[in-house]
């Protein structure tokens, strides 16, 4: 299926996951600000991506793949918060602080995060949802992305900023794509091996995109713009060695790691 394609599955899943009853209309309002327009969706995408390299079927994985957005909408609530990195836009327009004020922004974050999980426990079960939970909960939390922002505005390497703030829960979103497919175990680690490529890549490029706007430790600030350069390219070229092993169905996880290349360029 094609990537635009996907886009649209996204697009309109994620608006009939919103249709949520008893809600503060503030609070709604909050969260669907936060959410729509999106961004590149480049998280779901990988997650529908995954499965279809394992064969899965792509409308079982549409309800993880609207959770772990959620989850990245989320995050960027709370990053952009004035006690955090205190940005006043995000893709172009008042970010939900500036809109809303700091309390409902902080709710509507929460309530993005907390729905991510009802919406997971209604769309599956068993073994898949136990498995599913586990990575997402590992990813977004303390030892992964919520452990990152802290390590970001304290004392972390930049390395173990970028596997925690953004690699994890760019390879829990290839992980559980596999995982919602269906994928054998050794599909599973191939699957794994190029997410944490590719979220080490995300994460690098965004540095480089950001230099000398931000104070923050960044890559190229500490290593410098060539060999930032030089490391965006040698992992995306490993990751799609690893989506190659798919053969054709890898095309779309090929596509999405060069679209992290292409926004250098674009830039
Ligand atoms: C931005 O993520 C935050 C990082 C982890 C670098 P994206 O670049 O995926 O943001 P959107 O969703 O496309 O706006
Ligand atoms: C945000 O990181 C990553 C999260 C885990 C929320 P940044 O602070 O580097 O991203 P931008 O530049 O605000 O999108
Ligand atoms: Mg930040
Ligand atoms: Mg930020």
């Amino acid at each position: 299926m094609a990537l635009d394609v996907k886009v649209e599955l996204i697009e309109s899943a994620l608006r009939e996951y919103m249709k949520i009853e008893k809600v503060p209309s503030l609070l709604k309002e909050a969260m669907d600000y936060a959410l729509f327009p999106g961004g590149k969706r480049f998280r779901p995408l990988l997650v529908l991506s995954a499965c279809e390299a394992v064969r899965g079927d792509l409308r079982q994985a549409l309800p993880v793949a609207c959770a772990i957005e959620l989850i990245h909408n989320y995050s960027l609530v709370h990053d952009d918060l004035p006690c955090m990195d205190n940005d006043d836009y995000r893709r172009g327009k008042p970010s939900s602080h500036k809109r809303f004020g700091c309390a409902i922004a902080l709710l509507a974050g929460d309530a993005l995060l907390t729905y991510a999980f009802e919406l997971l426990g209604r769309a599956f079960e068993g073994d898949v949802l136990r498995r599913l939970l586990l990575e997402i909960a590992c990813a977004a939390g303390p030892s992964g992305m919520v452990g990152g922002q802290v390590l970001d505005i304290t004392e972390g390497s930049i390395e173990e900023i970028h596997v925690k703030k953004t690699m994890a829960l760019i390879r829990a979103s290839v992980r559980c794509g596999g995982i919602a497919g269906r994928a054998s175990l050794n599909e599973l680690q191939v699957l794994t091996e190029y997410g944490e490529r590719l979220g080490l890549a995300f994460q690098i490029v965004d540095d480089i995109l950001d230099f000398g706007k931000e104070e923050r430790l960044t890559y190229p600030s500490v290593y410098g713009m060539e060999r930032a350069r030089e490391d965006a390219n040698r992992l995306i070229e490993e990751a799609l060695l690893f989506a190659s092993m798919f053969k054709e169905r890898g095309e779309d996880l090929k596509e999405l790691a060069l679209m992290v290349l292409r926004r250098i360029e674009e830039a």
